[in-house]
């Protein structure tokens, strides 16, 4: 592989749409920067299911593993609903994610002074937050074996899913979350609920003894998840780090994601051991779906994803100064008030379009 290698998949809804915006993005570094990313693009999702009859080829598959970064759009939408489970549009995703490995799944809930008052919660309590969530992302419940739905033999049905951590599993993601934690506030919370699940007995025994044995100098708390989703709410500014298992960590980072206003400024990470190069696995997507409600209207907020690319270049291509050049350009263009629809309040009228957002960030 090329240095720089970059494959994009946009796959479905308001994905292609947002993807627009990063080509101009990734063309504006290329001629205004030198810095020349080798792009190649490919299916996922329902598209590839289109073109396929799966949602994702093997042959992507094995792309995926050779370059130094994926960045995804978004797959699903509701032409595919009925598709058998094995062939859904998530399913290429969630194959991305265990075939690479991508165990550290990280969200960053960051809320820009100029939407402060557009969250959920009031000013004082979201302005200036700045924490991440570290989701475990390739265990728990949603791999867990055994799973399905079985006949109880008297007439009913029993859905089973599992949830299952091993000791490495929980050990390799904690020491994601104490590495990001040292970078920035020096402060991990890890939360499960270990009052009532063995699995959050051994998480939080390891997360324990990751701590005492390589990260004695990092703030360690444990937490039960719930009430970490009530403090997320009431008081999320007290994290810096938090590390949760699958599951809890879906569920908090999406509640995490509405502190800050909208699904459409949220970018995500998924990084997995190193490569050859020393660089990890990476696969970096909005947090946010394909949308279908706003797809091919031009009112998708480009941000999630550009900022997304934002993290592609800090953490995968070593251009940690180019990544803010590019962040500062999005909290420019919200500070002079240029808005998606999504990021305006009941009778503002004339919102950006997704393509009029784009151009602004490359102009700021
Ligand atoms: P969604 O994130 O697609 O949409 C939720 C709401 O937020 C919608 O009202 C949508 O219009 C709005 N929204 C999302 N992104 C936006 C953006 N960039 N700009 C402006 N508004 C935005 O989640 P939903 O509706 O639950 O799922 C829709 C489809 O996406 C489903 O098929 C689902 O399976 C899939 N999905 C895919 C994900 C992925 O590819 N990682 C993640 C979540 C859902
Ligand atoms: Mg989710």
């Amino acid at each position: 592989m090329p240095d720089n290698s970059l494959l994009i998949l946009p796959g479905d809804g308001i994905g292609p749409e947002v993807m627009a915006e990063v080509r101009k993005v990734i063309d504006w570094f290329g001629d205004k920067r030198g810095i020349a990313l080798d792009v190649s693009e490919d299916l996922v999702g329902g598209a590839a299911y289109d073109a396929h009859g799966t949602p994702l080829t093997d042959a992507t598959m094995a792309k995926a593993q050779e370059v130094d970064a994926v960045l995804l759009g978004a797959v699903g939408g509701p032409k595919y609903d009925e598709l058998d489970f094995s062939v859904k549009p998530e399913r290429g995703l969630l194959r991305l994610r265990k075939e690479m490995d991508l165990y550290a799944n990280i969200r960053p809930a960051q809320c820009f002074d100029a939407l402060a008052d557009f969250s959920s919660l009031k000013r004082e309590i979201v302005a200036g937050l700045d924490i991440v969530i570290v989701r475990e992302l390739t265990s728990g419940i949603y791999f867990g074996e055994p799973r399905g739905i079985i006949d109880d033999n008297e007439g009913g049905r029993i859905g089973v899913n599992t949830q299952r951590y091993t000791t490495n599993e929980i050990r390799r993601v904690a020491r994601s979350a104490f590495e990001l934690a040292k970078r920035r506030g020096n402060k991990v919370c890890s939360m499960e609920k270990a009052n009532v699940m063995e699995s959050g007995i051994l998480w939080r025994e390891e997360v324990q003894w990751v701590h005492d044995n390589e990260y004695p100098e990092v703030e360690l708390s444990h937490m039960y998840a719930d009430a970490g989703a009530m403090q997320l709410c009431r008081n999320p500014k007290q994290f810096d780090v938090i590390v949760t298992d699958n599951l809890f960590g879906d569920l908090l980072s999406d509640a995490a994601a509405m502190l800050t206003g909208s699904l459409g400024m949220l970018p995500s990470a998924s990084l997995g051991a190193p490569m050859a190069n020393g660089r990890p696995k990476a696969m970096y997507e909005p947090v946010h779906g394909s949308a279908p409600d706003i797809a091919g209207q031009g009112k998708a907020n480009p941000c999630a994803c550009i900022l997304s690319l934002a993290m592609a270049l800090r953490y995968s291509f070593d251009l940690g100064d180019e990544a803010t050049r590019l962040e500062k350009a999005v909290e420019k263009v919200l500070a002079d008030g240029v808005r998606t629809a999504d990021l305006m309040q009941a009778g503002e009228r004339d919102p950006a379009t997704t393509a009029q957002m784009g151009d602004a960030v490359i102009a700021a």
